[in-house]
């Protein structure tokens, strides 16, 4: 696998914790020190998919491809309006693609489980180029009265285009089955049979617990695929990590012992917006001029589930 282009979309409604303040028991100051969260774009009048359509169609530009030249779509989305048909099928119409599509759901680790599907679809000749779309509204699940989830989270969409090639040269996924730190249930229709308790409820989530399980199992990963891959921390150029909360961030480069400039960061600008906060970011990276070619870079996430995902690239484009 080789990555050839990237592109991100953000909904244009950018709420400031300042903004927050006028409606919630919050602070400024609360939500800086504890998450480094400055601000958030969250969807109005947009629709997801139209996020999704202008990260995708960057992302084609920048790889210098169309539509026509993709043979299969991988959207990663944990929640839209639609339940069926997938949320990629509605992309593929869009952006004019006619290959197979499907939706994955591995919540915040979704661009590594995407990237991981990819290959192997590469590797044994099934497809030359896909497009791994990443769209996410986590504002759509939290109760915006809760202080303790709404300030955290934001929307939008990232991309790649992904050829055959070896630039994927370690990547690494578990998930371990933690229903209970964080979580969200769908509404269902009632039927005339249904006669057990259902009680649904906006986003559910220990932050402490998600907090430690992101950085052991983050740095777990980490570590593991330097050792396999026989790198130093410091060989890594950067470190492109999920951007869910600063400290978080903070936490998994004072364990790899490497400087800031290492370890970029964008959410302070977005918050959390899931599993395309990877894809985002690495658009901003590719977009401002800072990768180049031969460049070793990590990325690695964790999600609901618990899912984690991590992979070592060389850059090469
Ligand atoms: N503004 C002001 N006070 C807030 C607040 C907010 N937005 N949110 C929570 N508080 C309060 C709590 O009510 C609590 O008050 P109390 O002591 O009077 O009960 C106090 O702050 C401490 O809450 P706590 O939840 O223990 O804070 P924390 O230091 O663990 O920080 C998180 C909370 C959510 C920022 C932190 O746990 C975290 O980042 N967890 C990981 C979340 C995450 O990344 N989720 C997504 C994974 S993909």
């Amino acid at each position: 696998m080789k990555i050839i282009g990237t592109g991100s979309a953000h909904p244009k409604c950018a709420v400031s914790n300042e903004m927050l303040e006028k409606f919630l028991d919050t602070s400024d100051e609360w939500i800086t020190e504890r998450t480094g969260i400055k601000e958030r774009c969250v969807i109005s009048s947009e629709k997801l998919e139209d996020m999704a359509v202008l990260a995708a169609n960057h992302a084609l530009e920048n790889a210098g491809l169309t539509a026509a030249d993709i043979d299969f779509i991988i959207c990663s989305n944990v929640v839209n309006e639609y339940v069926t048909p997938a949320l990629s099928c509605i992309i593929q119409g869009m952006i004019g693609a006619t290959c197979p599509t499907v939706d994955i759901n591995a919540a915040c680790a979704g661009f590594i489980y995407a990237m991981d599907i990819a290959e192997d679809k590469l590797k044994c000749n099934k497809a030359k180029n896909i497009l791994i779309v990443c769209a996410e509204e986590p504002s759509r699940m939290v109760g915006w009265e809760n202080r303790s989830t709404c300030v955290l989270f934001g929307d939008g969409a990232g991309a790649a285009v992904v050829t055959q090639g070896d630039d994927l040269k370690a990547i690494r996924l578990t998930t371990s089955s933690l229903t209970d730190v964080l979580y969200y249930q769908r509404r269902l229709e009632p039927t005339p049979y249904i006669d057990k308790p259902e009680e649904f409820e906006p986003l559910v989530m220990k932050g402490r617990e998600v907090f430690k399980h992101a950085v052991t199992n983050s740095c777990r990963d980490i570590r593991k695929l330097l050792n396999e891959t026989g790198l130093e921390a410091n060989d890594i150029k950067y470190y492109v990590l999920h951007q869910a909360n600063r400290r978080i961030i903070d936490s998994i480069r004072n364990f790899l012992g490497v400087d800031e400039e290492r370890v970029p960061h964008n959410v302070e600008r977005y918050g959390n917006i899931s599993s395309a906060a990877l894809p985002a970011l690495l658009d901003e990276l590719n977009r401002d001029g800072k990768l180049q070619k031969g460049d070793k870079l990590v990325f690695s996430a964790f999600g609901a589930g618990f899912t984690t995902g991590a992979c070592v690239i060389e850059w090469g484009i």
